[in-house]
């Protein structure tokens, strides 16, 4: 496997020469990344994009030809799903034609959503290759590969021109970074002077109380790097990112979660249905969005979205 590579849609060719390396030198937070969103391939499965196509063959679906109604279980790793998506780019008016970076993009939900909703052209990045394989498949499968194109890398570190973007999105990631200070200096050298910041984050919340866990991005202490909402601004700011419009959401993000752990606890009794999250991340999932939910209900956690722009 590789850890950093470019993908390998049509516009991918227009990018610079891939950059590749072995899994012996990953770096320790890519690998605890890859041991959290790849788990059921490390316990012997098959790859992620043969699973995901064996269930849509077994709902019925030719996995070549996918409708974005039919993916929306497997492509939208945060809470709200695409409802979640949609407010955050119409609170920093997204325009068409618009280059945005969506880090730590996932399966590619919300690159596929700005490039057909709202005319962006979208570069997707994310550190785990079994996500960036399974998005660029999906971006086939729908139409959408001539307006998204992704890349497996390092938010830290991403092989792209400054000022190449007009807007960067980043959608449930930096709860996975340990350390973001690289991270933000990569946004401010990628963004045109002026250009958007779009963020809808998870942060600590008042309570002194542990994380429950396993949550949706992490089974262990490894992989949650949760920050205050007052140190993540800080931060922002040190960065040379300022505030347009930021909102706690997290009422919303519960009511969503606490309907979607129904829905699943329900999944037996309704019968066959698309794939989703569970095909991920195994059938710890369930257990994963009640310790959300909780979480959230508990301020251990806390949903965060926000504009800013970049000074
Ligand atoms: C909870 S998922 C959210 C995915 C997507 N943004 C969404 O909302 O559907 C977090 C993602 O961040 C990615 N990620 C975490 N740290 C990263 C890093 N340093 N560089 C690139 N991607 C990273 C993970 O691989 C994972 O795909």
């Amino acid at each position: 496997m590789t850890f950093a590579r470019w993908g390998t849609s049509p516009c991918a060719a227009r990018l610079p020469t891939p950059c590749t390396s072995q899994e012996s030198i990953m770096p320790d937070h890519a690998r605890h990344l890859d041991a959290h969103y790849d788990a059921p391939v490390e316990l012997g499965e098959q790859s992620l994009t043969m699973r995901l196509r064996a269930a849509f063959r077994d709902a019925g679906r030719d996995p070549d030809h996918l409708a974005l109604d039919e993916i929306a279980g497997i492509d939208q790793l945060h809470l709200g799903g695409r409802s979640a998506s949609r407010s955050l780019a119409a609170l920093g008016h997204l325009a068409p034609g618009a280059r945005v970076l969506d880090v730590g993009c996932g399966t590619g939900g919300a690159s596929r959503l700005m490039a057909a909703e709202f005319g962006c052209e979208v570069t997707g990045v994310d550190i785990t290759a079994a996500f960036v394989e399974v998005a660029e498949w999906l971006s086939r499968a729908t139409g959408l590969d001539d307006r998204t194109r992704f890349l497996c890398a390092d938010a830290a570190q991403m092989p792209l021109p400054d000022g190449a973007f007009d807007g960067i999105w980043c959608q449930h990631v930096l709860m996975n970074m340990p350390d973001i200070a690289a991270v933000l200096a990569e946004w401010h050298r990628l963004l045109v002077p002026g250009g958007t910041l779009l963020l809808h984050e998870v942060v600590a919340g008042d309570s002194p109380e542990p994380l429950v866990l396993p949550v949706p991005w992490a089974r262990s202490v490894e992989t949650s790097h949760l920050r205050s909402r007052q140190s993540l601004e800080a931060l922002l700011s040190q960065g040379g990112f300022a505030p347009v419009a930021v909102q706690d959401i997290s009422e919303s993000a519960l009511a969503w979660r606490r309907k979607h752990s129904r829905r699943e606890g329900e999944g037996e009794a309704r019968g066959p249905a698309l794939p989703g999250p569970a095909l991920i991340f195994g059938d710890v999932f369930a257990e994963m969005g009640r310790n959300l939910r909780d979480n959230l209900a508990a301020d251990r956690v806390r949903i965060l979205e926000g504009v800013w722009r970049r000074a």
